[in-house]
């Protein structure tokens, strides 16, 4: 694991765009996974500069999304699909045929999930795959417990993340109790992943993620059997390390 630590939320940012932007100006037609949740909105926003500046084409990518709240239609504002088009993919030159996001009102969500893994090996697999990390340690929405899954899955949320998530719904209620989300698998093929993680809160999951154990308490902990992660922190994400 290579371990990148910035002074601030801003550097993180930056130095995440740079990563994808070179992932892009490398092999224009990637195939990245993308994330939602506050941790990458700094990136996203470093990301439309550089396109609004001529100095990133993002017309040959393609993008799967992590995970998705279920049966919120893609119209909510809490939903996953509404965040990337509004803090994302309405901002940039991608082509809408290449986005795709688990679909959280699917009739028939065994074979919604069975065709998102089919949707990401046509497509060549995922080149690098960005994530966040839940206070819990989760990666996309696969949550500690007993098991991992690891194709994608329809799964419960745990209540420390309901609470968690529930800063961007007027309450605890309105959160979903389950979603749609890649698997440890499916996330542990991507070529490369990077994670971005900052505060405090998530210094504890940070800690678990490169303590050398594997442990199904702290699923992020398996990002170290990968060959290629790069985990880039703030300082205090990072303080717990020695
Ligand atoms: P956050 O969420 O970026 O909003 O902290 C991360 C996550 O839960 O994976």
């Amino acid at each position: 694991m290579r371990i990148i630590i910035e002074k601030d939320y801003k550097a993180m940012s930056k130095k995440a765009a740079l990563i994808v932007a070179s992932q892009v100006l490398l092999k224009p037609k990637s195939v990245l996974g993308l994330a939602t949740g506050s941790t990458p909105l700094g990136m996203y926003r470093e990301l439309i500069e550089m396109y609004k500046r001529e100095e990133l084409d993002l017309s040959g990518i393609k993008t799967f999304n992590l995970d998705e709240y279920y049966q919120l239609p893609p119209d909510n504002p809490q939903s996953y699909y509404y965040f990337m088009y509004n803090n994302f993919f309405n901002h940039i030159n991608i082509k809408p045929e290449n986005i795709r996001l688990p679909k959280g009102i699917s009739q028939d969500v065994k074979r919604e999930c069975e065709e998102y893994e089919t949707a990401i090996e046509k497509a060549g697999g995922i080149d690098l795959q960005v994530l966040g990390i839940g206070e819990n340690g989760h990666i996309g929405f696969n949550e500690p417990g007993e098991h991992l899954r690891v194709q994608t899955q329809l799964i419960n949320l745990t209540d420390e993340t309901i609470n968690a998530n529930s800063r961007f719904f007027e309450s605890e209620d309105e959160v979903p109790r389950q979603a749609i989300t890649m698997g440890l698998g499916s996330i542990l093929k991507a070529r490369r992943i990077l994670l971005l993680a900052n505060g405090k809160k998530k210094a504890q999951a940070i800690k678990k993620t490169v303590s050398g154990y594997l442990t199904t308490k702290c699923p992020a902990s398996f990002l170290q059997t990968h060959p290629d992660v790069t985990l880039i922190l703030d300082k205090e994400a990072a303080s717990l390390l020695s």
